[in-house]
């Protein structure tokens, strides 16, 4: 190939096995979008329609995607900034893909405020203490209101650097070989349970049995969104893993298996959430306290509720956990081949400066900066808003305009047939950038 390759200098060689780098794929994509985002948004799109046309995305715009973006990690075998400039031999690709870089620190930081609420929510459910009082709507706010979610925060956050600081195979990869399966098994212990809860029936039916005719415009635009989101394309995280993974790796087949696993978490988490909503009778389409004010609610009111609950929560915390290891090796990576220091210094530097944006989100999420606003937003609805509305749309455009116009090669180093590689570049070249630019617009108000 024509290009230079400067491999990452700070993790040189570092490699995830084939099975790993898979784990490490689901555990990056199943997370707080799948559980806590995806089913109220469902919930207040329609349920059932909603869900198909996620899947539909998934598949259509969300995989070719997201190989465009295995693929550049893998043939520019850099950081999220470097893979750009490796195989396109300019630095302005550099600074593009800074933007990656960025997007993905930024994601981590109010991300991690909600991945400290489910710890906490996990302790006091299990402890019984989370059902005390009644209005669980009055509980969230005490909690948001104090002083726990900065522990909480700081929790996740030094968890999370621990991981990363072990390295790709000895942290990250071992990791994720451990919760994922036991994620797996959790989901299918807790849906066991949802499902046989009387008058789970129309919570089934209200998730899988579509009415299209609920559907509108901003409803089939948000689940693209979500889908892209939920893959966790569009932030340079499955572009850094895929810069792990040896050459002998199917990128197509690892796509598969990364969204199927997705979806299938994403269909799983419904599954417990709207028997249990519909079982004692809440509204399915409660809004972003769906998670943490209305099913507290039901679980009050279950048998053996704090235990299901408790292990609700557990489920949510490491699926967040396992999210915010890709999230946080994005800058680190980046970081190592930048100033060339050791991982364990980088990924110290890089958390401390995560947690400086990451504590004024917290506060403002509830807390005492909660009244500071601007244009009606808060700082923590500010960060989720460019970044998951800005940034991971403007990076997925990006991919899919460097993999389909810029990198002649994009095709060799993905390792289609000729049939699929020709349905690949077709979307990347024209279906999918105008679908995102129709996103970009829509979530930012413009349409
Ligand atoms: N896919 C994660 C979720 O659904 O919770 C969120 C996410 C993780 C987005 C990593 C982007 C990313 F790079």
């Amino acid at each position: 190939m024509g290009h230079s390759k400067k491999q990452h200098k700070g993790s040189a060689g570092e490699r995830f096995s084939s099975a790993g780098f898979i784990l490490a794929a689901i555990g990056s994509a199943v997370g707080l979008g799948n559980m806590w985002k995806f089913p109220y948004i469902t919930g207040q799109n329609g349920g059932a329609a909603f869900f198909l046309i996620f899947l539909a995305f998934l598949a259509i715009i969300g995989l070719p995607v997201l190989l465009a973006e295995l693929t550049i990690g893998r043939g520019g075998r850099g950081d999220a900034a470097a893979s750009f400039r490796n195989l396109s031999n300019r630095p302005f690709w550099h600074s593009i893909g800074l933007l990656l870089v960025l997007g993905s620190f930024f994601i981590l930081t109010f991300y991690s405020v909600v991945a400290g609420w489910t710890i906490h929510y996990a302790v006091q459910s299990l402890g019984g203490e989370l059902y005390r009082s009644a209005d669980y709507g009055a509980v969230f706010e005490r909690f948001t209101g104090g002083a726990m979610p900065v522990v909480w925060l700081v929790v996740v956050l030094a968890g999370t650097c621990w991981i990363v600081m072990r390295g790709v195979s000895g942290g990250i990869e071992k990791f994720n070989n451990v919760v994922i399966p036991g994620l797996f098994i959790l989901l299918l212990l807790l849906m066991g349970y949802a499902l046989t809860l009387p008058g789970a029936g129309a919570g089934i039916r209200f998730f899988l049995k579509p009415e299209f005719s609920e559907l509108t415009v901003q409803s089939v635009l948000m689940a693209l969104g979500q889908a892209f989101f939920s893959l966790s394309v569009g932030s340079g995280a499955m572009m850094t893993y895929g810069s792990y993974t040896d050459q002998r790796q199917s990128l197509g087949g690892a796509a598969i298996a990364i969204g199927s696993g997705n979806a299938l978490y994403a269909l799983m988490a419904g599954l417990i959430i709207f028997p249990t909503t519909f079982s004692f009778g809440i509204e399915p389409a409660s809004g972003p306290g769906l998670v943490f004010i209305a099913l507290p609610a039901a679980f009050s009111s279950m048998p053996f509720g704090s235990l299901f609950g408790g292990l609700f929560f557990v489920l949510l915390a490491i699926a967040a956990l396992t999210s915010a290891v890709s999230l946080l090796e994005v800058p680190v990576a980046y970081a190592m081949n930048r100033w060339g220091r050791t991982r364990g210094k980088t990924a110290v530097a890089v958390t401390a400066a995560c947690f400086a944006v990451a504590l004024p989100c917290a506060l403002s999420a509830g807390g005492v900066w909660s009244g500071v606003k601007a244009g009606g937003r808060t700082i923590f609805e500010w960060v989720d808003f460019i970044t998951s509305n800005i940034m991971l749309p403007a990076g997925g455009l990006i991919i899919t305009v460097f993999a389909g116009y810029v990198w002649d090669q994009a095709g060799k180093e993905a390792g289609l047939t000729a049939v699929w590689y020709r349905l690949w570049i077709v979307t990347l070249r024209y279906i999918a950038p105008v679908l995102i630019l129709l996103i970009f617009l829509y979530s930012t108000g413009i349409i």
